[in-house]
């Protein structure tokens, strides 16, 4: 039984808004993100942005899904081999470091979710790779959202991408509805078949997070029931977008003067 929500006109306004706020959170903190710098320092700088400044709220904060301890943090910040979901703390970065950092902020009810990859200093070849690709990935599925496409073709043209670079595709986290739900149906998987699973109808919000190893596909969940690493010590990268499905095809909810602009390959397509 499936029910993925059509949202209103009204529903699409909030999530414009929460979009954009959990971008310009990313926007903000984009400068202190160097070395020297605690993971946890940056959760603080991050909560206070929008508590004090946006009037938002970070959703990750006591977060507690189903056979899980509440998230205690107000951001996740997932360095080098952590797939998702790391804890922010008294890690402190160091140069050639890669941290994705992903926010989830709520205005007015509505989520706002959204991560991108930063670099400590110069990264390797290798870092520098494996965040391109991954945010390329994204923007593949990105541009396969359109009504009458299937949630399928998003997570093919994912797969196809990273395991032709000779990366691995994460299985057991995905993208999923959004709304006045953090984590609502559909999910929406990084793997898959083109022209499977649902089809997309004008009004679906939903993320699209690949998250991208470096190695193998396989995961570790960390004794503190939260972080997540490759299992064989591979680096991981991932990027997030929240997006609608329009009339005509797409609208990326979580844009922001600072969000970087689509791929080279995006805009190949497109013309
Ligand atoms: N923001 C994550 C996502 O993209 C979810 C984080 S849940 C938390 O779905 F509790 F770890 F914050
Ligand atoms: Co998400
Ligand atoms: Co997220």
């Amino acid at each position: 039984m499936s029910s993925i929500t059509i949202k209103t006109d009204d529903d699409i306004k909030g999530m414009r808004i929460a979009g954009r706020l959990g971008s310009e959170v990313l926007d903000y903190i984009t400068p202190f993100v160097t070395a020297g710098i605690t993971t946890g320092e940056l959760d603080r700088l991050c909560h206070e942005y929008m508590i004090n400044i946006q009037g938002t709220i970070p959703a990750p904060l006591n977060y507690c899904p189903p056979g899980y301890t509440p998230f205690p943090k107000a951001i996740c910040t997932s360095v080098n081999d952590v797939v998702c979901h790391g804890i922010p703390g008294d890690k402190m970065l160091k140069n050639g470091d890669v941290v994705n950092l992903d926010i989830t902020v709520i205005k007015d009810g509505y989520h706002g979710d959204t991560s991108r990859m930063f670099f400590i200093g110069e990264p390797s070849i290798m870092a520098r790779r494996l965040s391109t690709i991954t945010f390329e990935c994204m923007w593949l599925g990105i541009s396969k959202v359109r009504p009458g496409g299937y949630l399928g073709d998003i997570g093919h043209v994912i797969q196809q991408y990273a395991e032709k670079a000779g990366y691995s595709v994460v299985r057991e986290f995905c993208g999923h509805g959004i709304g006045k739900i953090f984590h609502e149906e559909p999910q929406i998987l990084h793997y898959g078949r083109q022209g499977t699973l649902a089809e997309m109808k004008p009004g679906m919000i939903f993320t699209i997070e690949p998250m991208i190893n470096a190695g193998r596909k396989e995961i570790r969940e960390m004794p503190d029931g939260w972080t997540i690493k490759t299992r064989d010590r591979s680096l991981s990268a991932q990027w997030e977008h929240t997006v609608l499905v329009t009339d005509t095809g797409y609208e990326v909810l979580t844009m922001s003067a600072g969000a970087p602009p689509p791929p080279e390959l995006i805009k190949a397509n497109a013309a």
